[in-house]
């Protein structure tokens, strides 16, 4: 497997951003798939500086997001949308078209699944995509018992994450709040992944993603299958890899 262990955050960081910013330079027109969360932040953000010193072009990509908040407005700071557009897109003052994503609310959610599918696939399907690990074990929102075969669709999201999101949204318990992602068959359908973890609370999981069977119980051990997916941690995730 293809396991790279950064001395500490801040090279992790860069060597993160460093793979988004090599894929643009790389193929100017690329497909590029993102995660949001506080795994990414510090990278997006290293891209959009670097994009400051180093001005590449950047009139050809597409950004897409991997998942989406559903139920809450796409003006929440929470929303991936919104997240995305202040870590990175308007950093790089790219042009609406440029960013694709998944609503936060829509009268026929199956439908506008199979059309983002769709734009991904007119531009070319995905060049890379870069993946945060849940801490058990989810990719998007993607829960264990995830079927191999997902696609798109809209699911539930983390208990964690739902109970900040009610808190932030002061969204009544009686108010559905899920998450809209990508599936496990569209990721394995990318054709670069750069899983990313760092953090302490992170190794256990990355122990069972890259040790354990490969099982719905634990939907990033798919990871182990894809013949090009670099596995990128911080020392601290990295604790109980043998590399
Ligand atoms: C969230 C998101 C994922 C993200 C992951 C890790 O629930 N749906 O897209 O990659 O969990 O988040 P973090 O980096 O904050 O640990």
């Amino acid at each position: 497997m293809n396991i790279t262990i950064c001395d500490d955050e801040r090279r992790f960081d860069i060597t993160a951003a460093n793979r988004i910013v090599g894929q643009i330079m790389s193929k100017p027109d690329s497909v590029i798939g993102l995660s949001t969360g506080r795994t990414t932040h510090a990278m997006h953000k290293i891209v959009g500086k670097l994009y400051a010193e180093m001005q590449f072009d950047v009139s050809a990509v597409t950004f897409f997001g991997l998942d989406e908040v559903v139920g809450v407005e796409p003006t929440y700071a929470g929303a991936c949308c919104a997240m995305l557009h202040d870590e990175l897109i308007d950093a790089l003052a790219l042009d609406d078209r440029q960013l694709l994503m998944l609503p936060t609310k829509s009268a026929d959610f199956a439908h506008d699944c199979r059309s983002f599918k769709e734009r991904l696939r007119q531009r070319g399907g995905i060049d890379l995509l870069i993946l945060g690990l849940g801490e058990n074990g989810h990719l998007g929102f993607n829960q264990p018992g995830t079927p191999f075969g997902q696609e798109a669709w809209v699911t539930c999201m983390d208990p964690q994450l739902e109970c900040r999101i009610r808190r932030e949204t002061a969204t009544p318990d009686d108010v559905w709040l899920g998450g809209v992602t990508l599936g496990l068959k569209d990721i394995m359908h990318a054709r670069h992944i750069v899983l990313v973890a760092k953090g302490a609370h992170k190794a256990a999981i990355v122990y069972r993603m890259l040790n354990g069977d490969v099982s719905i119980d634990c939907p990033a051990s798919i990871l182990q299958l894809h013949p090009h997916c670099e596995f990128l941690l911080d020392k601290d995730a990295a604790t109980l890899v043998d590399a």
